[in-house]
């Protein structure tokens, strides 16, 4: 499998951001989910500083319709910026500033949202021929369980394709993509031999479900070149990911065992919000104090 050798650690990620978030609507209709505030930062920045904190500094950002505001939270702000300095919030300036020194931040509109495949395809000729992260736009990892630099070293062994799992219950897989999966030999790492989306429970080779981070070999866009459109007429990643192990490229897949925020659905967007903010030193004892008490009380 010459194709496959293993190469140098990624150094770029994709965050696909263009879909039309309808599990969300109506909030969704004009702000973009990836924008949505889990305390006070927004989705997106989390990602972006999971990102740069695995060493990722050069981030294209697959927009859409409708999301240009995402491009602009990333950018300098001079006259606020000048504002907060003259009242002397440096606290204030220096969160501002902060989402514009995290990466470099390239941006690439997907014409219309045909899927996630068709979305990571956008970016070939700025990955060029190298492996390449993606996270998707509306979930990340707690800060304190890091997951990506553990894929990043094992894409750079091993070559090929690195998912992410997590362990759902058997009722909950017809919600994921589920993998099958053999033992390597290392705790919580897995040789993928099989991906099917969305099984019923009762057929499903395994309980580990695909989480939106990946690393993907530059294969990849010839693979999504060779698939049809799947199910809803999109072009999914799975698919191609699926096509590229048919052919014989080594998928391992980390299972992750952290606190994963998944804020695409409104109980796992309030779930986010209420763990972190109960972890904040400002907000958290407070917080929490009047959670307990609410929820006691009801
Ligand atoms: P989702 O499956 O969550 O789709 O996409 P969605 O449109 O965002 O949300 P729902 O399901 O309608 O509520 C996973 C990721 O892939 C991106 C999304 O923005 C999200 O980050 N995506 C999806 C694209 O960038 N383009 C697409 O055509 C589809």
């Amino acid at each position: 499998m010459s194709e496959h050798i293993p190469t140098r650690r990624a150094v770029k990620a994709v965050i696909p951001a263009a879909g039309l978030a309808t599990r969300f609507l109506p909030a969704t209709k004009a702000v973009p989910k990836e924008l949505l505030p889990v305390v006070d930062r927004p989705v997106l920045q989390y990602i972006v500083e999971e990102a740069a904190a695995a060493g990722i500094r050069d981030i294209l950002l697959i927009t859409g319709r409708g999301k240009t505001s995402m491009v602009d939270h990333f950018d300098r702000q001079p006259y606020l910026e000048q504002r907060l300095k003259e009242k002397g919030d440096i606290e204030r300036l220096a969160a501002v500033r902060e989402p514009a020194e995290l990466a470099e931040i390239y941006t690439c509109r997907q014409a219309e949202p045909l899927g996630l495949g068709h979305a990571v395809s956008y970016a070939e000729s700025h990955v060029g021929g190298e492996p390449f992260a993606v996270l998707l736009g509306d979930e990340f990892m707690d800060e304190e369980d890091p997951l990506l630099p553990a894929m990043l070293d094992l894409q750079a062994r091993e070559g090929g394709i690195v998912l992410a799992f997590i362990e759902v219950p058997r009722e909950e897989v017809k919600r994921y993509g589920i993998a099958s999966v053999e033992p390597t030999g290392t705790p919580d790492v897995v040789r993928v031999t099989g991906l099917v989306e969305k099984p019923d429970p009762a057929e499903t080779p395994s309980n580990l479900a695909v989480v939106g981070r990946y690393i993907l070999p530059a294969g990849i866009f010839d693979a999504v070149r060779r698939i049809k459109p799947g199910s809803g007429g999109e072009l999914q990643l799975t698919d191609a990911m699926a096509l590229m192990l048919e052919e014989g490229a080594p998928v391992h897949g980390i299972v992750y065992r952290g606190v994963r925020y998944d804020t695409g659905l409104p109980l796992g967007y309030l779930q986010a919000v209420v763990q972190l903010a109960c972890k904040r030193p400002d907000l958290g004892p407070e917080f929490s104090q009047w959670l307990a008490d609410f929820v006691r009380e009801g």
